[in-house]
């Protein structure tokens, strides 16, 4: 059962700096989308196995990355490129991880590791991101903010499990950032606000709309287990 939009405006109401403004609208659809043993505010009941019974492998886990780097590559030449002016106020905020997985992939490189060509899940979804971004800012910001605060979130959570499980603890770039990380996010948050305070209540519902499809294509979705294993 999804959240209706009454029940995430009424779930806004506990917040903090991160539940703000559309921000919070964002943040409450895609909390509500995660399963309960995801996620603390997740409803909806678990379709895969428990993170702690993933088997990820070395080899699993570098095609998620080698997926990662196209993902991360759409989402920073798209914000560069600016389609829409307003991408451009995403640009160097922080949160990019391209330059970090390039980092990564070397590493594994000079341990002996092939690295693989990206494959369907990471070519297909940059593909849609470049799409939707030419012709849907909506869309693309509800994707843009996803994918980045999704990732200093569960996919960090994952990245310190599977490390556990196959790489002697070691924590790769891909989850470190430069700076104070609550302070970079809320100055994303910061500048969500600002842009979505210029759409029209159909702009925003537009937005909120494309939340269950980042769900389904981005790379933390439910392709992940597969993935990594
Ligand atoms: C937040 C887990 C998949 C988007 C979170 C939180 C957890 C979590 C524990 C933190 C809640 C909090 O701090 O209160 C997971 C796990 C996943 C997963 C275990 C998969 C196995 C996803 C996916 C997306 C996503 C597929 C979207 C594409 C988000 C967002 C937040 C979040 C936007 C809010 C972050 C913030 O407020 O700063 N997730 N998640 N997550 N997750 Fe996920």
């Amino acid at each position: 059962v999804y959240a209706t939009t009454a029940d995430v405006h009424k779930k806004r109401q506990a917040s903090g700096p991160r539940d703000r403004g559309f921000v919070g609208e964002m943040r409450a659809l895609a909390m509500s989308l995660h399963t309960r043993d995801q996620a603390k505010e997740g409803e909806r009941e678990a379709d895969a196995p428990p993170i702690a019974k993933w088997e990820p492998s070395v080899e699993g886990y570098l095609r998620f990355l080698a997926n990662s780097k196209v993902v991360h590559d759409a989402l920073e030449t798209i914000v560069q490129e600016a389609a829409y002016p307003c991408y451009a106020e995403f640009r160097n905020t922080g949160l990019e991880r391209s330059e970090k997985l390039a980092k990564d992939l070397e590493w594994f490189r000079d341990q002996g590791h092939a690295i693989p060509e990206p494959s369907s899940p990471g070519v297909s979804y940059a593909s849609y991101l470049e799409e939707i971004s030419k012709k849907d800012p909506q869309a693309f910001i509800c994707h843009f903010y996803n994918v980045y605060f999704g990732h200093t979130a569960g996919a960090r959570m994952i990245g310190r499990k599977v490390a556990e499980k196959i790489l002697d603890n070691k924590e790769l770039e891909f989850y470190k950032w430069d700076g104070d990380l609550s302070q970079v996010l809320q100055n994303v948050r910061d500048k969500l606000n600002r842009v979505a305070s210029n759409w029209s209540r159909e702009e925003k519902d537009r937005c909120l709309e494309e939340t269950r499809k980042s769900f389904h294509g981005v790379l933390l979705g439910p392709t992940l287990p597969s993935l990594l294993s």
